[in-house]
């Protein structure tokens, strides 16, 4: 159990900190009512196979199973408000100034919670791209332009447009997974918050940190593959634990 004691020690490493790396997963989103990829029952890996509906192969088999996959998780994201969770971090940037956030999720409520510094590792949901990427990585395309009636194609080249997020056995973008490494190695505190840590690279980013010195905060009420590593872990929904820090951290 997270005592008290727990939290006013996770402030203090946070008052204290120089650097603040913040890596996010699916269960920073969870309370906004976005389903994560793993919880047993309600999560979507729990439901769908995700070699049928995340590879580029299987978007070549069948675009538009694929297509229809996405626009089915854009209708469950499209109510979906930044929680308690996304302000609270939002808030702690404001009162750090060197500080982070590296998230593997493709919604944008980071940002919407006013978060300025987002590394996106995995894309963005709402935006995407010609499939051949035909005028350059990415070749992003306003599908609201096009009349379509399954799945939309590139006005360029005629290839079928897909969703601009990053799929298994696809690599990250280049440049966030630079800026993730970066930020990464130079944090002397990095918060693990709401992921399992299977899918690498961001799985590695935790380890990376701590190699360089950094101290791990784990946020997550289910243990899980970061936890061995971190040396302190809040077992409590992100957007309980979060606003309590930053309680504590306002209090002094
Ligand atoms: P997962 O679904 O694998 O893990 C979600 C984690 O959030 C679990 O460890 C839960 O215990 C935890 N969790 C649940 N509710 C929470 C809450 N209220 N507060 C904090 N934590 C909570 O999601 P990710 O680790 O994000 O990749 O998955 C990583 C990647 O796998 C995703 O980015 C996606 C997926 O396939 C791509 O789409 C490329």
């Amino acid at each position: 159990m997270t005592t008290h004691t727990d939290y006013q020690q996770a402030a203090d490493r946070v008052r204290a900190a120089q650097r603040i790396a913040v890596l996010t997963g699916a269960g920073v989103s969870k309370e906004s009512g976005i389903p994560t990829f793993r919880d047993a029952l309600t999560g979507l890996w729990a439901q769908y196979d995700p070699t049928a509906l995340a590879t580029p192969l299987a978007f070549a088999r069948d675009p538009k199973l694929v297509w229809d996959f996405y626009e089915f998780r854009r209708d469950l994201m499209r109510p979906a408000q930044p929680n308690a969770a996304h302000h609270a971090l939002a808030e702690l940037e404001q009162l750090k100034p060197n500080f982070h956030i590296i998230t593997q999720n493709v919604d944008d409520l980071h940002e919407r919670a006013g978060s300025q510094s987002v590394i996106r590792l995995h894309g963005r949901i709402g935006a995407n791209k010609c499939s051949r990427n035909c005028q350059g990585n990415p070749t992003l395309i306003d599908v609201a332009r096009l009349t379509y009636e399954d799945v939309p194609r590139c006005p360029y080249c005629d290839a079928f447009v897909r969703p601009d997020v990053v799929w298994f056995g696809e690599n990250l973008p280049a440049d966030a997974i630079d800026a993730a490494f970066d930020v990464s190695q130079r944090a002397d505190l990095m918060l693990v918050i709401g992921t399992s840590g299977l899918v690498t690279p961001a799985a590695d980013l935790p380890a990376r940190a701590k190699r360089s010195g950094a101290h791990v905060i784990e946020i997550n009420p289910h243990e899980s593959a970061i936890t061995s590593i971190a040396d302190m872990w809040i077992a409590a929904p992100a957007g309980e634990a979060l606003p309590r820090l930053l309680d504590l951290l306002k209090a002094d």
